[in-house]
């Protein structure tokens, strides 16, 4: 079975690469951006073992294409290997964000399946020390690479209403709904700032980590990799983190204005919460591998 799949599964993912895919979700653009910063904080050594690892050579060794892998296998209808990790990308929070929000593993998720204990899982996964093949390490980087930034969308962090999914809303005069919007359209118009191209919008990001509006705030964003109980630490206290935006800022309007477009002043109010969750991912992810992936195995 080991060297059947071995043989087989690289053949599988490479199929997929030419298969269109349908929408995505934090979007396409926002995994790519949360990629592009990590991939700008890596240590050449790092960067070079990133690149390693990855047997899948579309990736071109890069965090930022590497980052939507997760949701491509995740669509793939019938998927014989992946469509079990769709519930790794969200933790639906039993809580009632309007009102209140707070995040509980054993009400939340009490068997692991949700983007805290994914993460914990492949962590330990990519660590060297743990004995795990490459091929087991590249998958587990694959899905870090998506879940650091899922973890960072609010409504990835709340089960309210399917995330937001139930929610319809309006979006500068067309139809959506409020998860989408915070995972795609959001992202797509910030993005129209840096002429739609999310290299340039990571390079801005990356600036205000290292010596911009984020340069005060980065250490905390990244204290818990430190700890010995990072590995379960750190997805938790990244989700609490999140889940909180829900309270009061994501659902106030739907709540008190159901028919305003939130393409006007919500979405003008929601740019530096975008701007800033997109660069705790990427950061987290790029000082998370240098971390990791420095270990001597
Ligand atoms: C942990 O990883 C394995 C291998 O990909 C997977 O089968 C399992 O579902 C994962 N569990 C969680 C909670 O992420």
């Amino acid at each position: 079975m080991r060297s059947f799949l071995t043989i087989l599964l690289p053949i599988f993912l490479f199929s997929l690469i030419s298969v269109p895919s349908p929408v995505i979700a934090w979007g396409e653009e926002g995994h790519k951006t949360v990629g592009q910063i990590a991939q700008n904080f890596l240590q050449p050594a790092i960067a070079g073992s990133v690149a390693n690892l990855f047997q899948d050579k579309s990736f071109d060794g890069q965090l930022s294409l590497a980052a939507v892998w997760a949701d491509e296998v995740k669509h793939q209808r019938g998927s014989p290997f992946f469509g079990w990790s769709s519930p790794l990308h969200f933790l639906d929070t039993q809580d009632n964000p309007g009102k209140s929000c707070s995040v509980n593993m054993q009400r939340d998720c009490p068997d692991a399946r949700c983007v805290v204990g994914a993460i914990t899982n492949y962590t330990t996964q990519l660590d060297c020390t743990n004995g795990y093949d490459k091929f087991t390490r590249d998958i587990a980087l694959r899905f870090l690479a998506h879940f650091y930034g899922d973890i960072t969308q609010p409504l990835h962090v709340c089960g309210r209403e399917k995330g937001g999914n139930e929610v319809k809303v309006t979006f500068d005069g067309d139809s959506a709904n409020l998860h989408a919007i915070w995972d795609t359209q959001m992202v797509e118009k910030r993005l129209q700032d840096f002429g739609s191209d999310f290299s340039q919008y990571a390079d801005f990001l990356t600036k205000e980590i290292q010596s911009g509006k984020y340069a005060s705030q980065k250490n905390d964003w990244v204290s818990c990799i430190s700890s010995p109980k990072a590995p379960t630490l750190c997805p938790l206290t990244w989700a609490i983190d999140t889940n909180a935006i829900n309270c009061p800022f994501v659902w106030d309007t739907v709540d008190n204005n159901p028919d305003a477009d939130l393409g006007g002043s919500y979405y003008q109010d929601a740019v530096p919460i975008i701007d800033q969750q997109l660069s705790k991912g990427g950061y987290r992810l790029g000082v998370f591998l240098n971390s990791i992936l420095s270990k001597n195995c």
